[in-house]
Formats: C-alpha cells, sequence, structure tokens
C-alpha cells in the first residue's frame, strides 16, 4: 500500500507505521522479551524519542508492570550526558510505555559486529574513551542520592554491549536501565533468579550478593571483548557460561591483543577481580584510571570519525588486525591539523546522522559519501555555467565584431 508523503518521519526515510496516543510509529530499534522499542514522534516533544513499550500480554503480569514502572521512577534521579534520559512515562492502549530521548548510533554491539566483519581491532585509545564514558555514567547512577540524601544503591545489573550506544556527538550513552536494582525497587528479585545477561554477570552475583561492584565486572568484560575483538566467557549453554565465569582463567588483553598496554591490562584485570573487595571500589576509581592513561587522547570528533570510517567500510579488510588502528592514526592527525577547518563539516555531518535512525546508522559514512557526491556535483554545475556565460561573451564579441567590420 502507498504510504502518503505526510506519513513519513522526519527523516523522510521511514513510514509511520501506526498512532499510539500522541505518538506516530516509525521504524522498529529493538525488541526484548518484555517490551519493544520505536522511534517515533510526538507533538509535545521537539526530539524523536526511543518509545519502550510493553508487549500487551506483559502488561497483565502486576510484578513485570511493576519492574516498568520502577525503570521510569529511577530515570527521574538520572540526569547525566551519558544515560538516555526519559521524557514520559504512560499507559495508553491498555500498556505501559516510557519515552526516551533517542540515541541516534550504534550500539557497542553493533560495532562489535561490524568490526569482526569488516574493521578488525577496534583500536586501544577508542575502547579507552568508551570505558572512560561508560565509568562516568556509572558513578553518576551508583551514587544518586532520594529527595531526603538518603543513597539510592542503583546498580544497573545489566551493563553490556547492547546496552551502550556511542551516539553520532561521540557521546556514550548508558540504557535499559529496566533491570536496575535500588534499594527501594518495588520488585524484589525471587531467590535463586538471575537477572541480566550470563556473559556479563559477576560471579558473586550468581551466589546472590549484589552492589555496584557487579556492574564494574561488567564493564571490565565490556572492555576485554572491545579490546580482544573475542567473546570472554560465553558458551553455547549458560550453565556452562556461567562456570566460567566462576574458574576460567582470565588471560590479559594484551595475550590476544598485542597493541594494549601493560598498564591497561591491569586496569581491565583489576575490573575481573573474583573478589570484589580486590576489585575497583568505585566506578570513579575505574574512570579515573582510564582518565589518566596516556593512551587516552581521543577527542569526541575524533571518536565520531573514527565510527563513520568504520560503519563505512563494506570489504574484507587485507590486514585484518591493522585497518581499524591504522585508520584511527590517519584521523588523529589531519583532525589535529585542520581542526579548525574540520569542524563545520563535522556538525554538519552530525545533522545528517541525527535524522538517520539506527537501522541506517550502520551506514555510517555513507552519509559522507553522498554529500561530497552531490557537493562535487553541484561545483560541475557552477563550472559548467561559468563555461557557458564565457561562451556566450565570445559568441557575442565575435558578432558585433563580425557586424562592425559589416
Ligand atoms: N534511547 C534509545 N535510543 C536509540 N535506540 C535505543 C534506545 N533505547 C533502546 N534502543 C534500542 O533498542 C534496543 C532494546 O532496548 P532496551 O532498552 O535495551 O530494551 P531491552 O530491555 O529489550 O533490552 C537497544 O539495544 C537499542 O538498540
Ligand atoms: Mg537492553
Amino acid at each position: 500500500m502507498a504510504v502518503d508523503s505526510r506519513d513519513r518521519c522526519w527523516c523522510c526515510v521511514c513510514a509511520v507505521r501506526e498512532r499510539f496516543g500522541s505518538y506516530e510509529i516509525y521504524e522498529e530499534l529493538g525488541a526484548g522479551g518484555l517490551a519493544s522499542v520505536h522511534l517515533a514522534r510526538s507533538p509535545a516533544i521537539k526530539n524523536p524519542v526511543a518509545l519502550k513499550r510493553l508487549y500487551p500480554h506483559v502488561a497483565e503480569v502486576r510484578e513485570l508492570v511493576a519492574a516498568f514502572i520502577d525503570e521510569a521512577r529511577l530515570a527521574r534521579y538520572l540526569r547525566h550526558p551519558g544515560i538516555a534520559r526519559v521524557y514520559e512515562f504512560g499507559r495508553t492502549k491498555g500498556t505501559y510505555f516510557i519515552a526516551f530521548e533517542f540515541v541516534p548510533g550504534p550500539t557497542l554491539q553493533q560495532l562489535q559486529r561490524q568490526c569482526a566483519a569488516y574493521v578488525g581491532r577496534i583500536p586501544v585509545p577508542v575502547v579507552l574513551e568508551i570505558g572512560y564514558q561508560l565509568c562516568d555514567a556509572l558513578e553518576h547512577a551508583h551514587g544518586l542520592r532520594d529527595e531526603h540524601g538518603q543513597p539510592l544503591g542503583i546498580v544497573h545489573r545489566d551493563v553490556s554491549p547492547s546496552n551502550v550506544i556511542v551516539s553520532s556527538s561521540g557521546q556514550v550513552k548508558l540504557i535499559d536501565f529496566g533491570l536496575a536494582k535500588t534499594k527501594q525497587s518495588t520488585v524484589q528479585s525471587q531467590a535463586g533468579i538471575i537477572k541480566g545477561k550470563v556473559n556479563y554477570i559477576a560471579p558473586e552475583y550468581i551466589s546472590g550478593r549484589l552492589d555496584a561492584r557487579c556492574d564494574l565486572w561488567a564493564v571490565g568484560v565490556v572492555l576485554h571483548e572491545l579490546l580482544t575483538g573475542k567473546r570472554l566467557f560465553h558458551d553455547p549453554e549458560n550453565l556452562a557460561t556461567l562456570e566460567r565465569v566462576l574458574s576460567l582463567p582470565i588471560p590479559a588483553p594484551s595475550h590476544t591483543n598485542p597493541d594494549v598496554p601493560g598498564d591497561l591490562d591491569r586496569i581491565v584485570l583489576a575490573a575481573l577481580e573474583r573478589d570484589p573487595a580486590k576489585r575497583w571500589q568505585s566506578a570513579g576509581a575505574m574512570r579515573t584510571a582510564l582518565q589518566h592513561h596516556e593512551s587516552r587522547r581521543l577527542t569526541h570528533q575524533q571518536l565520531v570519525v573514527w565510527m563513520e570510517w568504520a560503519f563505512s567500510q563494506r570489504q574484507q579488510p587485507l590486514r585484518v588486525e591493522q585497518t581499524g588502528v591504522s585508520a584511527l592514526y590517519e584521523i588523529i592527525e589531519s583532525t589535529q591539523i585542520e581542526a579548525v577547518g574540520e569542524l563545520p563539516a563535522l556538525s554538519e555531518a552530525t545533522e545528517q546522522r541525527r535524522r538517520q535512525s539506527v537501522a541506517h546508522m550502520p551506514a555510517y559514512g555513507a552519509a559522507t559519501a553522498q554529500r561530497r557526491a552531490a557537493r562535487r556535483q553541484t561545483l560541475g554545475w557552477i563550472a559548467l555555467l561559468v563555461v557557458a556565460v564565457l561562451v556566450a561573451i565570445g559568441v557575442a564579441v565575435v558578432v558585433a565584431l563580425a557586424r562592425g567590420r559589416l
């Protein structure tokens, strides 16, 4: 069925699928066991949103609804550039929804897949920047207090690659506080039930002990995997994964990736201490260690340009292990030399990407190529026009001269 042009979204790419209360729903951004997430717009909210809606059958289960409401309640406190903010929470058409700030950009999971297929290793400075920003967001969440100054005791419980988005402005955003636990959570986990993805679960949580340090373990697993390009504990069987979490000897990331310096090995391995007392004791402490690491020298702009480059790769690299790394060093050199000249172009590129959805985001770089082609075409037309004007003047002069002579 043809779609009326008014039924298209702001980016002119995706058609309106349905209306949900005041929201126009566009394409799906993600779908989990309990809820779906769609790109959406409401006249009441200036920016596009990521609308998370409980599936109608889930909205009938009181415990799950209570957990969803907890996520929305918690969001009131979460005000940090590294955490997707919440615009609205409500109930429509028999189900509950939360409207989050839409973060344009790929998740770390998409980045891992793209790099595994076309880019090779993610450069150390890129991983450091991601780790630093992730710890910064967690430091905020872990340290929050309620209106009476009492610590909320937030633990995200699901820090994992699909819950971290690298936005098109270079800001790393933590999403999905759906499993987050606070001291005041309405929903208490049933004994023996572990929440979160088994690959990223801290060993002590398997026996029921949970605090903010569990999230730092998860950050350690994420950084280890980004640095090595390999899953750390993964096994097709969940039980075997949990066994590995408990007992697999953890190799230093440099064992697989010789680019990783020894002190970064130590930062990551300190997050992966099985005894929480020996682990980083706070996200702030880990963030500071990553912040002062000598290889951390990327600006947000350089991170974005590298991401754009990485997602524009469509062919198997010749030397898998080096491609992404050498591209980054070229980017650092060129952005350092042309920092001032490059900025307007970048903000234009960022603006362009803002109009794209996550589904289009893996085409990072295609937008730039398109813009360049359009610019080349415009220059071509201008040159043609100039030539035509010159030819016309030439002809007029010749005619005038000929008439004069006559
Ligand atoms: N604020 C957002 N901006 C952009 N994409 C989002 C946003 N929130 C979620 N998504 C996309 O939807 C997926 C699922 O959302 P999430 O909140 O993690 O739900 P679930 O509980 O199903 O894991 C994410 O992995 C991401 O791809
Ligand atoms: Mg999720």
